[in-house]
């Protein structure tokens, strides 16, 4: 059957259980059509037949293309990078700089070369590492490189928190910023339990512990899999992100981007709140921080840019 190219059309390179979850997603609630690209072009056009044939019990109005041919990507309004390799029990986000990092850079090239006008959305771990190095290679303006992580990271700490306390999981809205590592920081001032601050539900000790259970949670779901990491939420947060672009949401989430002199910051990737709209990043929000906040943040950022410059060195 022809593609029915009627809507967005958003791109998603890595047709693993991450990219393969995200295209459910996306048909499943009609936001676009979907080019599903993989190295493996068995996996690709595998997991678009799958798709396709639950359509006629779903019904998607939109159409799925599985192929290893990135001239299929060109028109996309977003590429998602969530090719390359998960982590493994006991191995860390920095063990897979080397292995990723050759991956993103060629999908990143040929992003460059078949869709230069999309919205970079990068997924593959160590997050904040590959996405500065998919805007290096791309070359694209930086509104337009995003990571994902911080809707992921602080849905993990809304998660956990509501069940401490026995709410709706709805009922957390926390925010995580710094980076997609041990080093993420969450800002329980400006998190909210029922619209109260969680500072105030929450005492110290309860919010160390909420922090430490957040940090440790993509690590616990990897060492309970055995062969792969999370993909039901790092999917749904990366619809969020692709659902604020397409429909120019202007939803402020945390990502990590590039920081030009924000917060302080320059020449690197991070997590903090941005504004999702049609033009990608929108708009850095500037929160202001505690000087502890403050402090954490550039510990993180320091760590970053060593493994760039290691990486770079490498
Ligand atoms: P997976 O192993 O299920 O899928 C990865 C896919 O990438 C495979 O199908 C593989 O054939 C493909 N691939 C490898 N090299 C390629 C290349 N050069 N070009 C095109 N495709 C290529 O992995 P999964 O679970 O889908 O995770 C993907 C990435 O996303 C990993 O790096 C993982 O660590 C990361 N991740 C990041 C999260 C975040 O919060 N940012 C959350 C979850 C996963």
């Amino acid at each position: 059957m022809k593609m029915n190219l009627k809507g967005d059309k958003v791109s998603i390179i890595g047709a693993g259980n991450v990219g393969a979850l995200m295209a459910q997603r996306i048909l499943e609630h009609g936001l676009a059509n979907v080019i599903l690209v993989d190295i493996d072009e068995g996996i690709s056009k595998g997991k678009t037949y799958d798709l396709q044939d639950a359509s006629p019990i779903i019904g998607y109005e939109k159409e799925i293309l599985g192929t290893a041919d990135y001239s299929e990507i060109k028109n996309s309004k977003i590429v998602v990078i969530s090719a390359g390799f998960p982590r493994k029990p006991g191995s860390s986000r920095e063990d897979l700089i080397l292995k990723n990092s050759s991956v993103v850079k060629e999908v990143a090239l040929k992003i460059k070369e078949f869709a230069p006008t999309s919205i970079i959305i990068v997924v593959t771990n160590p997050l904040d590492i590959m996405s500065y190095i998919a805007y290096k290679t791309s070359g694209f303006d930086r509104n337009r490189v995003i990571g994902m992580a911080g809707v992921l990271d602080s849905a993990r700490c809304s998660n956990l928190a509501a069940e401490k306390i026995n709410i709706k999981r709805t009922e957390v809205d926390s925010i995580i910023i710094g980076s997609h590592d041990k080093n993420m920081i969450p800002l329980f001032n400006y998190s909210k339990v029922e619209g109260r601050p969680l500072i105030n539900v929450f005492d110290k000790q309860k919010q160390r512990d909420l922090a430490e259970q957040t940090r440790k949670r993509g690590a616990e779901i990897v060492s309970l899999l055995k062969t792969g990491s999370a993909f039901f939420a790092p999917s749904a947060a990366c619809f969020s992100m692709i659902k604020s672009i397409l429909h120019n949401e202007l939803l402020t989430v945390c990502a990590s981007v590039y920081l030009d002199g924000e917060y302080g910051l320059k020449d690197i990737f991070i997590g903090v709140p941005v504004m999702l709209g049609k033009n990608g990043i929108e708009k850095i929000v500037k929160l202001e921080l505690s000087d502890d906040e403050m402090e954490n943040l550039k510990k993180a950022a320091s760590a970053l840019s060593a493994s760039i410059r290691k990486y770079e060195n490498s």
